[in-house]
């Protein structure tokens, strides 16, 4: 075996973003020892890229949001599909946790009368996103990083695990080396919390940057964990366009929520056009007359802007498609707008949406305050992930393998509603947190076995030894495949591209497992990749195979050869495991019916 050092803790979370943060915060204040594992620097995660706020029914800015209402709309957004378990949990539990951070040091915007701000987003019926401008994953990270430091966690920064070490079917630790200098570095552990976020390097415009090559999903379906609802990918729907170095970056939905509003190249605010019925008055004259957002027996006016992220890209990617898009492949996002309702609107735009000021103005020479953005969708989240327990978070297959934050499957159904993946982190990081230690507190210590690691090093130098390929190396062939998933398993699918796609895909595994690299093992990110792509191939086979099987749409899945929504479709979660022959097997699983008081609350709050 080559050299490698072994390091001890009660439970390792693999992750350091918001999810694995709480995480280990919660495990850290159960008494037990932790070790917190990042595949970059600590605080830089894809959680800063929730910008605009996290989703809490705090009701500080109408006071009639409460919980249920969160529930329902969270229900509705994710098309039934949800877990709705931790739909419950989830929205019971964002307000303690929101405020908790609060008590941490988070410095949120306030209301005239000194309470959390809350502003409008996509699918919320009320202002329910407590921010910090459009700064809120940052300011998180901050707190919680903090607050974490403070417990004595034990940081492990730019080391990337590349296998879970299994005993006698349990999850006993990791195997990982140091990006810097290649050293193998063997995590012993009684319970491993998995929090590494999406799989969006899987496609080629994605506001993820290289960290999420969907690790912890591949990781987790090795280790025999099951997958769940990998057909949803959520596009969201205001990236940037131009110039090309910059594609993909997000343009916060805050945008729209401070009122930015989309327009076509002629000039028209075409999120009026084709509004689901149910928010239309059907009587009215015009589209901008009759649209109105009905929840229940409530009323209130909202911009379209707001409809859902799925509902919004799609138009998007319409207009684009009919010709009427923008020169570099959007449309216009308006914010300079508002200055015909706000007195000092350029003060205005820079207080409440100074990053998207500052990300304009230095990368594409544009001044929000006086001219439209151009944007269009961007891959931005991963709503399928490891099937896990609601309340404990623990893997349905795999004991002592918990999971938390994007990388866990379940929450969000078809379509998440932005802002609630802040609180979605929060509320399951903490309970994965918990529920690791108290698995960890009553489940003895482990033992490695030698040749499971000799295994996992042997895998992990073997790229070293092979032909890196030349012109057609590790990351020409991670391009390749994020053209296939951008083209053929991206915003609109039909099942001839979905079958090219599964097929280019089994290929590239091929070619990923007999993929070389040139170099050592210092400073090698060459190496670095042929050790991602098996992880990129796997959650990729994993969204093709499920948007293959499920023939309808329904939230981020489209297909256009089933345009419509299948209630038939509406009862069961695709599940994916590894089968016994190493092949990828995916099954329905009967969503279990749901307790009567919950159903009670989403008939009173949709009608
Ligand atoms: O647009 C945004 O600020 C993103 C928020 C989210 O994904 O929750």
């Amino acid at each position: 075996m080559a050299e490698h050092q072994v390091i001890e803790h009660d439970v390792i979370v693999i992750g350091a973003g918001g999810a694995g943060l709480r995480a280990a915060v919660e495990a850290a204040a159960q008494g037990v020892s932790v070790g917190l594992i990042c595949k970059s620097l600590l605080g830089k995660a894809h959680t800063v890229m929730a910008e605009g706020g996290v989703a809490a029914a705090l009701g500080n800015v109408d006071e009639r949001d409460n919980w249920k209402v969160h529930f329902a709309d969270t229900m509705r957004g994710g098309q039934y599909l949800n877990n709705w378990r931790m739909a419950e949990l989830h929205a019971q539990e964002s307000p303690a946790r929101v405020r908790e951070l609060e008590g941490w040091g988070a410095l949120m915007d306030r209301t005239p009368d000194g309470k959390i701000l809350q502003r409008n987003f996509g699918g919320h019926a009320y202002p329910r996103l407590a921010h910090v401008g459009d700064r809120t994953g940052l300011e998180m990270i901050r707190t919680l990083q903090d607050h974490g430091i403070h417990q004595g966690l034990d940081v492990h920064m730019e080391v990337t695990v590349t296998r879970l070490l299994m005993e006698g079917g349990r999850c006993v630790g990791a195997f990982a080396y140091d990006r810097e200098k290649g050293r193998f570095r063997v995590f012993k552990a009684k319970a491993v919390v998995i929090a590494t976020g999406g799989i969006g390097r899987a496609f080629l415009v994605t506001s993820n940057s290289w960290e999420y090559t969907g690790d912890g999903h591949a990781l987790a379906y090795e280790a025999g964990a099951e997958l769940v609802d990998m057909e949803f990918v959520q596009f969201h729907p205001t990236g940037m366009v131009w110039p090309p170095s910059v594609r993909g970056i997000l343009v916060t939905e805050g945008v729209r929520g401070e009122g930015g509003i989309l327009k076509n190249s002629e000039g028209k605010r075409f999120m009026f056009d084709d509004i689901p019925p149910l928010y239309v008055d059907q009587t009215a004259d015009t589209p901008e007359e009759g649209w109105r957002y009905v929840m229940g027996d409530r009323e209130a006016r909202r911009p379209p802007e707001l409809l859902t992220r799925d509902h919004v890209a799609r138009k998007i990617v319409k207009e684009v498609k009919e010709g009427r898009g923008s020169p570099h492949g959007g449309v216009y996002l308006d914010i300079a707008w508002i200055k015909e309702h706000i007195k000092d609107s350029e003060a205005h735009i820079k207080k409440k949406l100074p990053s998207m000021y500052h990300q304009f103005k230095e990368l594409a020479g544009i001044d929000i305050t006086k001219e439209p953005m151009e944007v269009g969708p961007t891959t931005h989240y991963a709503m399928g992930g490891i099937r896990v327990d609601g309340d404990t978070q623990m893997s349905t297959t795999v004991p002592g393998l918990f999971a938390a934050g994007e990388c866990a499957g379940g929450l969000h159904g078809a379509n998440r509603l932005g802002g609630n993946s802040l609180s979605d982190l929060l509320v399951f990081g903490k309970r994965a947190g918990e529920h690791a230690a108290k698995f960890a507190q009553s489940n003895g210590a482990v033992s490695l076995r030698d040749e499971a690691v000799a295994a996992a090093e042997a895998d992990a130098l073997a790229p070293l030894g092979r032909d890196p390929g030349g012109d057609v190396g590790p990351f020409r062939l991670q391009y390749e495949l994020q053209v296939i998933m951008q083209d053929k398993a991206g915003i609109a699918r039909e099942g001839e591209g979905l079958a090219e796609a599964h097929a280019e895909v089994l290929k590239l595994k091929a070619r990923a497992a007999a993929m070389g690299s040139s170099g050592n093992r210092e400073f090698n990110p060459g190496w670095h990749t042929t050790l991602d792509l098996p992880n990129l191939v796997t959650v990729s086979e994993a969204v093709v195979m499920a948007a293959q099987a499920r023939k309808e749409s329904r939230g981020a899945h489209s297909r256009l050869d089933y345009l419509t929504k299948d209630p038939a479709w509406a009862t069961f979660n695709h599940v994916i495991k590894k089968g016994g022959d190493g092949s990828m097997e995916i099954r329905r699983e009967d969503i279990p019916p749901m307790r009567q008081e919950l159903k009670d609350i989403i008939t009173e709050e949709q009608g």
